[in-house]
């Protein structure tokens, strides 16, 4: 029995002390062996070896159980062990998304003119005729129209071709003076190399008093712009034509590629086009019911700025979603 106690107390695992139980508690075990010895005992020994080997039977189900518990406790702790995760551990395979290159562009951009103050304004992506076009100086059967073809839907509701009916919307529901941005998504029909059907524009519009704002003011803002988005370029504003501006210009840096002398970038111009702003019209103040005023806008391709900022070469590669093209941009 000693020597049972001592097997219990220093066995190891809970395997070998299942065996010890078995020889002590089980059919042919210890006290199976000291109860059949009671037959053959007189009644007055019976008494008292009864009392000792419940006694110690006793003692053998707590030492089994104790000792059983701690087995367990110490097979826990080594499972644990076994399988701890180091969470403060760096991991190789960790893979952080990131923001698209189109949208970060539209976020430095946003930054820029939040810094100047401008607000920034949201609009419906399906519009009606009169905020897309009408409003904008661009009556029906205007030939200005097919400049941005048109998505329309069976109501004669359409997909927004610009940013500027948020500028109509805005104007509508606000009173001068404002200095706003509109950037999103905008719809045209149109697929190539440098087009795609959905893209995001940019637009800006200040309004003031007639006399407080100027063309010299939209063309230090928009130079200033340029500057930062692009660095050191030199800038230029050639004449042109929108309905909704008069009078209009076209907005060029000189080529970011090849310094102005000439690539295939810029055509050999040593200059690339990248927005499009002018005064806005009489007509556009009058659709929305503005008197006295005067403003200047202007509006910008985020895509364009995002291809030449990344040097990126096709346009539609930029909306494929192939992440080999996208993981270089993190
Ligand atoms: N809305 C014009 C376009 O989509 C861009 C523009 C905005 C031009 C404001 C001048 C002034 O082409």
């Amino acid at each position: 029995m000693k020597a049972l106690e001592k097997s219990i107390q220093e066995c190891g695992s809970i395997k070998e002390l299942e065996k010890l139980r078995i020889e002590v508690f089980g059919k042919k075990g210890y006290f199976t062996a000291q109860f059949a010895k009671l037959k053959e005992l007189k009644d007055d020994e019976k008494i008292a070896f009864a009392a000792k080997v419940n006694e110690d039977k006793g003692r053998f189900t707590t030492l089994i159980n104790s000792k059983k518990e701690l087995l367990e406790a110490a097979e826990r702790s080594e499972a644990l062990k076994k399988d701890a995760v180091d969470v403060s551990l760096y991991s190789r395979l960790s893979d952080a998304g990131a923001l698209h290159p189109v949208m970060s562009t539209m976020d430095k951009i946003i930054e820029y003119f939040m810094s100047l103050n401008f607000s920034v304004e949201d609009g419906p992506l399906i519009e009606d005729d009169f905020h897309n076009f009408e409003a904008l100086n661009l009556p029906k059967f205007h030939p200005a129209r097919d400049m941005q073809d048109t998505f329309y839907c069976k109501d004669g509701a359409l997909l927004r071709t610009h940013t500027s009916p948020v500028q109509v919307r805005t104007m509508l529901s606000q009173q001068p003076p404002i200095r706003m941005i509109c950037p999103g998504s905008v719809f045209r029909r149109d697929l190539d190399l440098t087009h795609t059907p959905m893209f995001h524009q940019i637009e800006g519009l200040v309004v003031d008093k007639k006399g407080m704002v100027s063309f010299a003011n939209l063309k230090s803002i928009l130079e200033e712009f340029l500057r930062y988005m692009f660095g050191n370029v030199d800038v230029r504003f050639r004449p042109s034509f929108f309905p909704f501006t008069e009078p209009s210009a076209e907005v060029d840096i000189s080529c970011i590629f090849c310094g102005g002398s000439g690539c295939k970038v810029c055509k050999n111009t040593g200059w690339l086009e990248i927005l499009g702003c002018g005064e806005v019209d009489p007509n556009v103040f009058k659709a929305v019911g503005y008197k006295d005023v005067s403003g200047y806008a202007f509006g910008l391709g985020i895509e364009r700025f995002t291809m030449l900022l990344r040097g990126v070469g096709d346009l539609r590669s930029l909306f494929e979603g192939d992440l080999r093209l996208l993981e270089q941009f993190k």
